[in-house]
């Protein structure tokens, strides 16, 4: 992962290696002169390689909450001038993002879902254990929920089921009950404390103990598994027939929703088995193209641990 220092405001000078690049391209099988979608533009590292295929593409919608790294991609891509069209927003709201700019269909969706290096690095995004910071783990600084918002007024029984629920933590319980005897918790490196006096840490243990409660917080303060859901209806609604939408995951939770929308929109028949004949008339919107899920080569892992979770998915547009 490259990290090249911080900047005054601690947010600039980390740079992202984009995940899965060549698989990426490739399966979104370019068109010359097509118009795509990049719903997670971050850096603009995805963006970029669309951009520079031959024969060329016409443009990338480059959708993204953080305007702070919309900005860092803006200035990356200025060379391509009005090829890359950035639309600072939520990709659930694509289709209003794309209309706004005169555009109604796209040949191809990018959704490399979660946070970049830069975010999880820059102590002023509040999402790191490592580095301490303001409980943020805000994408879009004017969201209404902060971290320290949940930490400090949820109920124990609500932050114990957070935790679990999107932190798939066993102890979710335990630790929201020590969040709540450690009140009032202001800052990453307090709440990985008291999450670490809780688990402990077993020796050789590689995965930091509060890495599951964090992951909770952060799906949690963006709503993250409700706007795949919808993010990925809204692709589907926008894609031209033939169309590619392809979607990088880090998680199970974010995989599972994915994996779950492919198979329900690429299916023939949605009745119940017991049912003798199909009275359901789906018609599939999606056609799977890879079952078996894409993931990084042991180089690419090695040159980026940062990558070693990610799973790649992709399905046309019937
Ligand atoms: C893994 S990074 C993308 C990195 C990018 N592909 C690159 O090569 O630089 C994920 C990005 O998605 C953005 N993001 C997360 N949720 C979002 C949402 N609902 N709408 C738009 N952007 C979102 C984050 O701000 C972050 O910049």
């Amino acid at each position: 992962m490259g990290r090249t220092g911080h900047g005054p405001d601690g947010n600039f000078g980390v740079s992202h290696r984009p995940v899965l690049l060549t698989e990426t391209v490739h399966q979104l099988a370019l068109q010359e002169g097509g118009t795509y979608l990049d719903g997670t533009t971050g850096e603009g590292g995805h963006s970029e390689a669309i951009l520079q295929s031959e024969p060329p593409v016409k443009a990338v919608l480059a959708i993204d909450r953080d305007p702070r790294s919309l900005e860092a991609a803006q200035s990356r891509l200025a060379g391509f001038g009005g090829r890359f069209l950035p639309a600072p927003g939520n990709y659930a709201d694509m289709a209003g993002l794309a209309a706004e700019r005169g555009i109604t269909g796209v040949d191809g969706v990018l959704l490399d879902l979660g946070f970049s290096s830069r975010q999880i690095e820059s102590p002023g995004y509040g999402m790191s254990f490592q580095i301490d910071g303001p409980l943020d783990m805000r994408y879009d600084p004017l969201g209404d929920l902060t971290a320290e918002e949940i930490v400090n007024t949820y109920d124990e029984r609500e932050l114990g089921q957070l935790i679990r629920r999107y932190g798939e933590e066993p102890r979710g319980m335990s630790i929201a009950r020590a969040i709540i005897k450690g009140r009032p918790v202001a800052t990453t490196g307090q709440l990985a404390s008291i999450i670490g006096a809780v688990l402990g840490r077993r020796p050789g243990q590689r995965i930091n103990p509060a890495t599951k409660t964090f992951q909770a917080l952060r799906i949690a303060v963006n709503d993250e598994l409700s706007n795949v859901e919808r993010g990925l209806d809204a692709a589907v609604g926008l894609l031209v027939p033939g169309g590619r939408l392809v979607v990088i995951s880090y998680h199970s939770l974010e995989d599972r929703t994915v994996k779950v929308f492919f198979n329900r929109e690429a299916a023939t028949c949605v009745c119940p088995p017991s049912l003798p004949v199909c009275v359901c008339g789906q018609t599939p919107r999606l056609k799977i193209i890879n079952r078996r899920v894409i993931k990084p080569s042991s180089e690419e892992v090695q040159s980026n641990p940062r990558s070693r979770s990610a799973k790649l998915r992709a399905v046309q547009r019937i």
